[in-house]
């Protein structure tokens, strides 16, 4: 399977580098693109393969049969229109750039194409997958930063909370996943996902916390169904090559992209 690679920074350079140690049989990194043109052509020599580099990531979708953006939210409406209109796979990392979407099923559907969402930064999607035919009633999503992991979200600015001056656990944001997704997009691709996965981004309810004092970031999410109740609780590790992501990020990606060729499946 060809793959073309959108966005080099944390996440695509750990991806691609385990794509070649894990599924050199299967996959092969193609092509490769970033706006950052030195970043691209510095990532293509640092793998054992080098795949192309391309400036336009039109042109990579054309000449790959699976694309995997991992670049930003607000390109991901585009590439999903691209991906789709040329019958092509999609995994998405942005995953808060697919709230932008109006009707993501039936654009699928609609398509020769399929989209994947990897679980990303938390467990527990299987939970949703199998609650598919039961009544969910309540989802809620409570994300523990430390400080510099919000820095920079336009939310704060709006509401001038200064980081800086946090000395305790305090909640900065409380509301829909549609609302966070624009709040925090840098920090809310795991929003997104339950959103998709479970009751739609305007029901599921989202608290983001603070605290100096903690070292990693942490996901718990409830979800309140007719079959009972179910608590996912994730704590994440920065990756050891790249602090700026997280270690179990690009894992997850490589899980989903294994699934395709095992034969044993296990989980929903
Ligand atoms: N789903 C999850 O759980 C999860 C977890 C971590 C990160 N993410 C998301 O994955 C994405 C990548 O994360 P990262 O830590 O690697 O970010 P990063 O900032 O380190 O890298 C992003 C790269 O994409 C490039 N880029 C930006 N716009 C582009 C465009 N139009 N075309 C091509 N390249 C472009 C940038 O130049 C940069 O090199 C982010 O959107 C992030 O929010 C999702």
């Amino acid at each position: 399977m060809k793959i073309g690679i959108i966005g080099c920074g944390a996440v695509g350079q750990k991806l691609s580098k385990n794509i070649q140690k894990f599924l050199s049989d299967e996959i092969e990194i193609y092509a490769i693109c970033d706006v950052d043109q030195t970043r691209a052509n510095e990532v293509a020599r640092s793998l054992e393969k080098s795949p192309k580099v391309y400036q336009d990531y039109k042109q990579l979708i054309k000449d790959v049969d699976f694309v995997i953006e991992v670049a930003t939210g607000d390109v991901v409406p585009d590439i999903l229109y691209h991906v789709t209109k040329m019958g092509k796979k999609l995994m998405v990392l942005s995953v808060g750039g697919l709230l932008k979407v109006p009707d993501i099923s039936k654009l699928i559907q609609e398509s020769d194409s399929n989209l994947y969402v990897p679980s990303g930064a938390i467990a527990g999607l299987d939970g949703f997958a199998a609650l598919k035919h039961a009544d969910i009633r309540q989802v809620t999503l409570t994300t523990r930063k430390p400080p510099k992991g919000l820095k920079g979200a336009p939310f704060l600015q709006k509401k001038s909370i200064n980081l800086d001056l946090i000395q305790e656990e305090t909640c900065v944001f409380e509301g829909t996943a549609f609302e966070a997704v624009e709040a925090f997009p840098k920090n809310a691709n795991v929003a997104a996902t339950i959103s998709l996965a479970g009751i739609g981004p305007d029901k599921t309810k989202v608290c983001i916390l603070t605290d100096p004092k903690w070292t990693c970031n942490s996901h718990e999410i409830e979800v309140i169904s007719d079959a009972g109740r179910m608590v996912m609780f994730t704590e994440n590790h920065p990756d050891p090559d790249n602090p700026k992501t997280s270690y179990i990020v690009t894992l997850s990606a490589l899980a989903l992209l294994e699934k395709f060729f095992e034969g044993i499946k296990i989980g929903v």
